[in-house]
């Protein structure tokens, strides 16, 4: 059976329905039309310059977003979102840790990990800490089994209060890049922190199409940052403005740290951004790209020796002042 666009009724775990691929000249028109590159146009060619062009852009609009994180897109029910998520935190861990130890996380502190997902910061934590972490999360599937360790909430962020000053510590990772109310919840999750202690936000950016070196996963990174705004409303500028954001809510010692994994040489980020990949294929197909464009692009990814950027990491950090600090 074969359905027109984004199916987004589809069970979790759904090998996607593919939609036939249009013939060469067929492709290359629709393409221009687009503005998007083909083969053809000189934007695919390593050697020539890339020119920018209408799609290498994508805004957030979030009347349009038609789901939420982990709905459809990225549920847990997926066959493959265990393994997506594997991969991330394998990429993105050692750096995490590193930077909560260096910023003083220790024995003794009440931490909050909001979207918690699989729980391996929730987990490190809490050796940390030497007690338990609080670990929210609105699909608690992957944190099942360290709930020994783990205070675990299973609760939509958007609808769930703490206690005002309940935390030291609440953090966040690849979480309020890809919720609608991001601006609202900030100052919510800011009250749950105690005065002294401290907020800590990484969320991904995307980056100029010109940093995607080859063709296809141009072409197919450009669609998915689209993709994400458009069908969750993601927004993968989000995080560069956090200095800004933690300023101007009057945070002290607000601090960015920039992580760029690459593909190829963090363990686990190919496979993160396959899986990522694979998940999207649906809406990248029903948005116009090509089958074999797409295949190239997972292919691309999965190559042991490919190094290419995918999002850059920003953990962006402050500390709630004391009363007397105002
Ligand atoms: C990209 S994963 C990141 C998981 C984890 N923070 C990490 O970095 O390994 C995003 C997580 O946020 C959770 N999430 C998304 N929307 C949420 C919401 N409104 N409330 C609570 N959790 C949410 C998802 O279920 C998922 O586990």
């Amino acid at each position: 059976m074969q359905h027109d666009g984004p199916d987004t009724r589809r069970g979790p775990g759904f090998s996607s329905v593919r939609r036939p691929v249009p013939g060469r000249r067929a492709r290359r028109t629709a393409a221009r039309a687009r503005g998007r590159a083909t083969e053809s146009d000189g934007n695919a060619s390593p050697n020539r310059p890339f020119r920018p062009c209408r799609h290498t852009r994508w805004v957030v609009d979030i009347t349009v977003a038609t789901e939420s994180y982990g709905d459809v897109l990225f549920s847990s029910a997926r066959d493959n979102e265990q393994t997506r998520l594997d991969g991330l935190t394998r990429a993105l861990d050692p750096v995490s840790f590193q930077t909560l130890h260096d910023l003083g996380v220790g024995p003794g502190w009440r931490c909050l990990d909001v979207g918690a997902g699989t729980g391996t910061v929730s987990s490190w934590l809490s050796r940390a800490v030497h007690g338990p972490v609080t670990a929210v999360d609105r699909d608690i599937t992957f944190l099942a089994r360290k709930r020994s360790h783990l205070d675990v909430v299973h609760a939509d962020i958007n609808h769930t209060d703490f206690l005002p000053g309940e935390f030291d510590l609440v953090h966040a990772r690849l979480l309020m890049m890809h919720l609608r109310q991001r601006e609202e919840l900030l100052p919510r999750m800011l009250s749950w922190v105690r005065p002294g202690g401290l907020l800590v936000l990484t969320d991904g950016v995307a980056l100029h199409p010109e940093q995607y070196h080859h063709p296809a996963y141009r072409e197919v990174m450009t669609g998915h940052f689209r993709m994400m705004a458009n069908v969750i409303g993601s927004d993968l500028h989000f995080a560069s403005r956090y200095p800004q954001i933690l300023t101007d809510m009057g945070l002290a010692k607000v601090g960015l740290l920039a992580h760029h994994p690459i593909i190829g040489m963090n363990p686990g980020f190919a496979t993160f951004v396959a899986h990522t990949l694979e998940q999207s294929e649906g809406h990248l197909l029903a948005d116009g790209i090509a089958q074999n464009t797409l295949d190239e692009a997972v292919a691309h990814v999965r190559r042991p020796e490919t190094r290419e950027m995918f999002i850059a990491m920003l953990t962006a950090w402050g500390h709630k002042p004391h009363m007397t600090d105002r």
